[in-house]
């Protein structure tokens, strides 16, 4: 039998920690060559000593995504050094400093569309650029459940920019899909990393709430949304398209 990305490239954002570090091992266990992005050489490092360990091949491309000209180089390097992109994951987010919507910090707004919104956007313009030059490709972003509601006081810069990258990603989906680029999103609920606390919350108190808000009584594990983006990413969707799957154990059901 085949593996799902073998002889695929594949480029996660944030790949240094958490969600996106499981989900290029997650890529990597299916053959494909992954480049781990961010800003942190260490991290992204690690991850690909991870994927090493496992047999698997990988880089490190340290970005941030929110310089157009990192993100150019980005897309450049990975095809320079692995002969293609096929893949993308568009993971790199930050939560930012909450506040309720009158008391929000100018910079605090424009950090978190920085990174959460313009990031997904130049990311997607560099890896489009390149896919529909080349038979292709596909991109899943990083958006979020709490982009669908308003149930998260304080938390509306956040909230506002998972929602532009579900809009953003629906609107891409068509406008590139005629010529082989397939782009749909992921939206997590609570995952078990540190953005899943509130400020100052103890892991039992975290714990306690989500038992009382999420049906399946639980915060997510990062190989449950990795593989939900590995899925989008492989052939299995293939008729999926402009979609924003909610990954939330019930949350927004
Ligand atoms: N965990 C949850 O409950 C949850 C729920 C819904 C959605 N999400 C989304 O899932 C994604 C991953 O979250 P996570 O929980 O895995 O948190 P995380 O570990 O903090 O992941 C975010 C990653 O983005 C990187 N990053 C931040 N700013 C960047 C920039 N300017 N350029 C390039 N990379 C940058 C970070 O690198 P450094 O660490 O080196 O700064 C980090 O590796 C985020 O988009 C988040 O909004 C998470």
């Amino acid at each position: 039998m085949t593996a799902r990305f073998a002889g695929k490239v594949a480029l996660v954002t944030g790949g240094g920690s958490n969600i996106g570090r499981q989900t290029a091992l997650t890529f990597a266990r299916g053959g494909a060559t992954v480049a781990v992005v961010g800003p942190s050489q260490g991290e992204l490092d690690e991850t690909v000593k991870l994927i090493e360990a496992e047999g698997g091949h990988g880089s490190a491309v340290v970005a941030d995504v929110t310089r157009s000209e990192d993100v150019a180089r980005m897309v450049a390097t990975t095809v320079e050094r692995h002969g293609g992109l096929h893949i993308a994951f568009n993971n790199a987010g930050i939560g930012g400093k909450p506040g309720p919507s009158s008391e929000l910090d100018e910079a605090v707004w424009a950090a978190v569309f920085a990174v959460n919104t313009t990031g997904v956007w130049l990311s997607m313009k560099y890896e489009i650029e390149h896919m529909r030059r080349h038979g292709g490709g596909v991109i899943v972003n990083s958006a979020s459940n709490i982009g669908f509601h308003g149930r998260r006081p304080g938390m509306g810069a956040y909230a506002a920019s998972k929602g532009a990258v579900s809009i953003l990603t629906r609107t891409a989906a068509r406008e590139y899909i005629a010529e082989g680029v397939r782009i749909n999103a992921v939206s997590p609920g609570g995952t078990n990393t540190p953005m899943s606390y509130r400020p100052g919350e103890s892991t039992e108190d975290r714990d306690a709430r989500v038992r009382s808000v999420v049906p399946i009584g639980r915060v997510g594990e990062t190989q449950e949304i990795a593989n939900a983006v590995a899925w989008l990413a492989s052939d299995d969707s293939s008729f999926v398209v402009g979609h924003d799957m909610v990954v939330d154990g019930g949350a927004t059901a």
